[in-house]
This record gives C-alpha cells, sequence and structure tokens, in this order.
C-alpha cells in the first residue's frame, strides 16, 4: 500500500510538476554574430583570466560545430567551447552561465546538451577539463554529471591557483 502510494507520488511529481525554468532555454551552435554576447559573458564570469576577444573567437572558429551557445527568451545567457583532441577526447576549454541567469538550471541544461550533441554527433568518448580548486559551483555541477577527479596541478592559473584536471567517460 504504502509503495503504491509512493509509486504514485513519483509518477505524478515526474508529470505534473511545472518545469524548472519560467522560460524554456534553446541550446545551439555558435554563430559569428554571437562573439560580442559571448565576450561580453566571458568577462563578468572570469575577471582575472577571461580570454581575450581574439583568442575566444579563434577557438570558435576551430570548435564551430562543438560550441554552444544557450539562449532564453532569444537572448544569449551562457556559452560553452569544446574543441576535440585526438579525435575521440573533448576538451572543455570554456563554460560560463550570465551571473544574472544563474542558479536556474541553465548550465546543466547546456552542459547535458552539449556533451550529448558531441559525442553522438563526434564519437567523443572523454571529456577532460580543468577548474579552478576553490570552484565549488563548477566542480558540484561537473560532479552531478559524472566527471571525476584525475590530478591537481598546483600553479595551473596565473594568479597562483591550482586546477583539478576532471575527466567524463562517455558510454556512447
Ligand atoms: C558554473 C556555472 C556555469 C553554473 O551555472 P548555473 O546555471 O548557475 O548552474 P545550474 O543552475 O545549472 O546548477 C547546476 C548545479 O551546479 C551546482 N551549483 C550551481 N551554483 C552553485 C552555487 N552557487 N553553489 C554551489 N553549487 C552550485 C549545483 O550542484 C547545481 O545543482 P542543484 O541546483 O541541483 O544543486 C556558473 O556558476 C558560472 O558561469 N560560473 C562562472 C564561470 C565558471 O566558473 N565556469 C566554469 C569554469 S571551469
Amino acid at each position: 500500500m504504502l509503495c503504491s502510494t509512493v509509486f504514485k507520488k513519483v509518477i505524478l511529481f515526474k508529470y505534473i510538476a511545472p518545469s524548472r525554468y519560467l522560460v524554456e532555454p534553446i541550446v545551439r551552435t555558435v554563430h559569428e554574430r554571437d562573439i560580442d554576447d559571448i565576450y561580453e559573458i566571458e568577462v563578468k564570469c572570469f575577471p582575472r583570466d577571461a580570454y581575450p576577444k581574439g583568442l575566444l573567437s579563434y577557438y570558435l572558429m576551430l570548435s564551430k560545430d562543438t560550441s554552444f551557445v544557450i539562449e532564453v527568451d532569444s537572448k544569449v545567457v551562457g556559452y560553452i567551447i569544446i574543441l576535440i583532441r585526438w579525435r575521440k577526447l573533448g576538451h572543455v576549454l570554456s563554460l560560463a552561465v550570465d551571473p544574472q541567469y544563474r542558479g536556474k538550471g541553465y548550465g546543466r541544461f547546456l552542459l547535458r546538451e552539449a556533451i550529448k550533441r558531441v559525442s553522438r554527433e563526434h564519437g567523443v568518448e572523454v571529456f577532460r577539463l580543468e577548474v579552478r580548486a576553490s570552484n565549488i559551483p563548477a566542480i558540484k555541477l561537473y560532479k552531478s554529471l559524472g566527471f571525476q577527479y584525475g590530478l591537481l596541478r598546483p600553479g595551473y592559473y596565473q594568479d597562483g591557483e591550482a586546477c583539478y584536471v576532471m575527466f567524463l567517460r562517455k558510454y556512447i
């Protein structure tokens, strides 16, 4: 009896609970016209070590099929850049969500969609990234999607902070 009540509640929650988002986000590949929006978010999100605009454009050009923006109400609110190395490795070079849009599930939605598409469409089996050792929100997000700690690299950033290298093995 108890079991069946719990089961019904789970089913009800799954199908009736409203979406977490007020507006459904859209994830799409990057267009050339997005560069200003992406750079603006990059500077807001990485005040200590934002990529210069030229380098950002270069990375986006190299990875145009494997980099994505997330749009809410037709506004770009986040982006992810993934570079494929040695055919099978997806290197996450950058992931950021505009501070005004954080904590609403957009970061996870974007990362999950990007991983799904890059692994299915490009045969990528392993994802790798570097994250500041103090960046708890990002580390929690990565762990929630199955990323595991690899090594700790002391002094990785210019200000001397260490990074964790994290990996996700994707079984396509
Ligand atoms: C990391 C980042 C992309 C997360 O984006 P977001 O849209 O706020 O994340 P979500 O709302 O999808 O949250 C996903 C999970 O991340 C973790 N998380 C997000 N914000 C957090 C916070 N302030 N504190 C602790 N954990 C947090 C939680 O595990 C959360 O899951 P939960 O809501 O089920 O608990 C965003 O904080 C960001 O752009 N940070 C600055 C740039 C950056 O550090 N990028 C990563 C570089 S490696």
